[in-house]
């Protein structure tokens, strides 16, 4: 465990970009204010989906703190900052008129994050749709995605002359496993395989939007996709080929569109919807970055009749056609996750090879760790540390990886898993919304001055 002085990182390149992440849901809070309007995850809460109770329309307050949570970012010496657009901020009906009461708020935000020298990174999408295009389908309907373009061109008009770099879509594969597949998450559709759907239309608002950004005139457009690898649970056929449809399912299935323009096998592009030839070339439109993130590897074996089969609070049902195992012996985070530092090193390895020079430059968009450590997290630092240090391996492999943000830099609503998973760097107290910053934030300080040569 590091304890001070800590083991100074090895230096990375010149130029790359230290950040902190978090998302509009899990901070702003001010679920009505200003003309905003419900998202699907705002319905999902009330109807007492989320674990814990806590309430999520308070988030941490950062609609109204977010001074003193920039003034925080500033105090690290950050580069950048990765925050989220609350889409039904911007249009509350989904469709229809802006809100420019809602885009005052990310004016005023952006403006802050300039003013103290952090480039503002958007994403556009982290999870919240607007209620009511989740009542008429969500992302199983196309026209979610041409909405979607409309409102990224409505935040580009306001912003795109001060933003850094825009990230379209966050983890589209969370959004169709838990919200389509499996009912974990928003909008709470178990529709198993019949989720396909809201990938490919989550594929198309990515590639109509980054064209909206582009055409407003937006530097450095990418997208923020999750990564694992996909590790099978024995040596047998059947777990490695459930291993291989799972990797598929949630690595391929968003990275070969994005970066080849065409799906990872012919069977899966057979049950999506539309004109995909024509979609894949929208959606396969060079991107400047391309983002990663990366929590922990996964074991997967063919289904197990009577076994239970879940991981991180997720149950998969018995009649998919593979099964979740837990990874042996490793340490765990406070969420039960594994801690693989190898594997952010492994995944980029992988991405490189796949893709060669059609993997643009990376940046690794999340990484981070729950532990309910208030002050002292030394084991946040221990895995922070370690992690950086295997994205150093694969720089000095050559794979071109230009920034790293950590999620997140408050504590924050983890989705249905509500206060009780912590990964900030900085504690929020839930009752008083007071920030703390925790020993990782002074480490994370140190690790930035150090690698600009300030410490
Ligand atoms: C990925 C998601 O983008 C983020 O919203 C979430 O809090 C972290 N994973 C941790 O689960």
């Amino acid at each position: 465990m590091p304890t001070p002085p800590y083991e100074p990182l090895p230096a990375f390149p010149p130029g790359f970009l230290w950040g902190a992440a978090a998302s509009a849901f899990q901070t702003e809070g001010a679920a009505d204010t200003d003309g905003k309007g419900p998202s699907g995850w705002d319905a999902f809460a009330a109807a007492g989906r989320i674990r814990d109770g806590a309430d999520a329309s308070r988030g941490t307050g950062f609609h109204a703190r977010y001074r003193e949570d920039v003034a925080l970012l500033a105090g690290l010496g950050a580069d950048a900052f990765r925050f989220s657009v609350s889409w039904p901020r911007v249009v509350p009906g989904g469709r229809g008129p802006v809100n420019a009461r809602g885009l005052d708020f990310y004016d005023r935000l952006v403006d802050e994050l300039c003013r103290h020298g952090i480039t503002p990174a958007p994403t556009l999408y982290h999870w919240d749709t607007p209620l009511p295009l989740d009542e008429a389908g969500g992302w199983l309907d196309r026209d979610t995605a041409e909405r979607f373009a409309e409102y990224a061109a409505a935040v580009a008009a306001r912003l795109a002359d001060r933003v850094g770099m825009w990230m379209t879509l966050n983890e589209p594969a969370e959004v169709t496993l838990l919200g389509y597949a499996l009912g974990e998450h928003a909008p709470g559709r178990r529709l198993l395989f019949d989720a396909l759907p809201a990938a490919h239309h989550q594929l198309l608002a990515h590639g109509l939007a980054a064209r909206a950004l582009r055409a407003a005139g937006a530097r450095r457009v990418g997208v923020a996709v999750s990564h694992s690898p996909v590790l099978a649970a024995g040596e047998g056929e059947a777990d490695r080929a459930a291993a291989g449809l799972y990797d598929t399912l949630t690595n391929h299935l968003f990275s070969d569109p994005l970066l080849t323009g065409a799906y990872p096998d012919g069977a899966i592009a057979s049950l999506m919807p539309g004109p995909v030839a024509e979609d894949l070339a929208v959606i396969a439109a060079p991107l400047d970055f391309y983002g990663v993130n990366y929590y922990h590897p996964m074991v997967v074996g063919a289904p197990k009749e009577g076994a239970p089969s879940g991981f991180g609070g997720v149950a998969v049902p018995g009649d998919l056609p593979f099964g979740l195992r837990e990874y042996p012996g490793a340490e765990r985070t406070g969420f039960g996750w594994p801690v693989v530092p190898e594997g952010l090193r492994e995944l980029l390895l992988g991405l490189d090879a796949r893709y060669g020079r059609r993997l643009p430059p990376v940046v690794v968009t999340e990484n981070g760790c729950s532990y309910d450590d208030a002050a002292e997290d030394h084991r946040r630092i221990a895995f922070l540390d370690a992690h950086l240090r295997s994205l150093h391996r694969a720089i000095g492999d050559g794979v071109d990886v230009r920034g790293y943000f950590t999620w997140s830099l408050t504590d924050n609503i983890e989705w249905v898993e509500g206060a009780a998973q912590r990964f900030g760097l900085v504690h929020v107290d839930y009752a008083t919304l007071e920030r703390t910053p925790k020993a990782s934030y002074r480490w994370y300080r140190e690790v930035i001055a150090a690698q600009k040569g300030r410490a």
